[in-house]
């Protein structure tokens, strides 16, 4: 199959492209040549982690060969905990040392982890160079290489220190794909599932259709999941870059119980997609008191999501932890906490939810 183009178009914005192909990271560097052409580079620095260096790096190396400059690598600890200001310390450091000017370029080889962290790293060593994002999961493909947002965590919350800025290119090889395992498959199912129920009755039933296929990973599949997500993402960030005209929020749909769910659970015992997908389920529910949100949605998009491997999680903690939870969160406002609640395919509505209604929903969802 040919690889697919999308221009991510934002106001203000230079406009990019995503390519979305099998093997298309052998070809990258020539993609990029005329991206990078009004400032050729003097030097790349590729950032990756310790999982994905012995298996994509070489290779990203070799595309990246045709821009002809150095090209230099840092390789990150796997994981979520590398996401902090000391890791981004050394990282800015190792820039300095390697000579980065500003004409240099950051490619970011990896997962969200990698992506966020090395797009704050680049997006602010001399006030921000240019950032390609090469995703490597399904989840990072999907969702957080386009749109711009970087960051790390402090021990106060995850991604409470970040930037906005837009990469200069995304390339999602799907051969890289290959490598997953289940638990990350499902991972960005989970925010394929939502992309889907959020944008449009096309999608959703493309993609309820299409279920068995993409868990299978049939290769058309994949790669069409992929290009309709980026599409529907495009066209949020391009209405709301900032998160700050209330259309962004969107994607946050089945986030508030979900991040819920990762803190009180224990960062890494549930995927992120896994429970954004308990989230999900319980959204609907709370959006079928609250906004009339049909019990067909609600049965449809529960066997979505066991099909797609995400099933209803053996999880579930007293209501005023999970509302404490909630409170914490930097997506809630003054302590009021909010949700992304879909009244039907492709409509949702952005509500504050007062505790009392939450914790009603809670204990009926859980079984207090
Ligand atoms: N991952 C949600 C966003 O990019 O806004």
């Amino acid at each position: 199959m040919a690889a697919t183009r999308i221009v991510v178009d934002i106001p203000e914005e230079r406009p990019y492209d995503v390519r979305i192909g099998e093997g298309i990271l052998a070809g990258l560097g020539e993609k990029l040549v005329p991206v990078l052409e009004a400032q050729p580079p003097s030097r790349i620095l590729v950032i990756t982690d310790a999982n994905v260096a012995p298996l994509y790096l070489e290779a990203c190396k070799q595309g990246l060969a045709p821009l002809g400059c150095p090209i230099s690598d840092i390789t990150l600890p796997a994981g979520e905990e590398a996401k902090s200001l000391a890791v981004v310390g050394e990282v800015w450091n190792a820039m300095a040392a390697l000579g980065l000017a500003r004409d240099s370029v950051v490619v970011a080889l990896g997962g969200g982890v990698v992506g966020d962290l090395a797009g704050f790293a680049g997006s602010t060593f001399m006030r921000g160079l240019r950032v390609v994002q090469v995703p490597t999961t399904l989840l990072s493909m999907v969702d957080s290489s386009v749109g711009g947002k970087t960051g790390v965590n402090l021990e106060a919350g995850k991604n409470l220190v970040g930037t906005f800025l837009q990469p200069s290119y995304v390339c999602a090889s799907t051969d890289v794909l290959a490598t997953l395992d289940e638990r990350e498959w499902a991972c960005g199912c989970a925010e394929i599932a939502k992309s889907a129920v959020i944008d449009s009755d096309d999608f959703f039933f493309w993609l309820s259709e299409n279920a068995e296929a993409l868990a299978a990973r049939e290769s058309d599949v994949v790669a069409q999941a992929i290009a309709r997500c980026v599409v529907f993402k495009a066209n949020v960030v391009a209405q709301d870059k900032t998160e700050s005209h209330g259309v962004r929020e969107c994607l946050n749909y089945g986030h508030t119980l979900g991040h819920a769910i990762e803190a009180l659970s224990g960062y890494g015992t549930y995927s992120h997609g896994a429970a954004v997908a308990e989230g999900m389920r319980f959204a609907a529910r709370l959006g079928q008191s609250l906004v009339g949100t049909p019990l067909e949605l609600v049965e449809a998009q529960d066997a979505l999501l066991d099909e797609l491997g995400l099933p209803v999680l053996d999880w579930s903690a007293p209501a005023q932890d999970i509302l404490a939870a909630m409170k914490c969160d930097k997506k809630s406002r003054g302590g009021s906490v909010r949700f992304v609640l879909p009244s039907d395919v492709g409509q949702w509505q952005l509500l504050s939810v007062d505790d009392e209604t939450i914790l009603e929903h809670l204990k009926l969802y859980f079984g207090e």
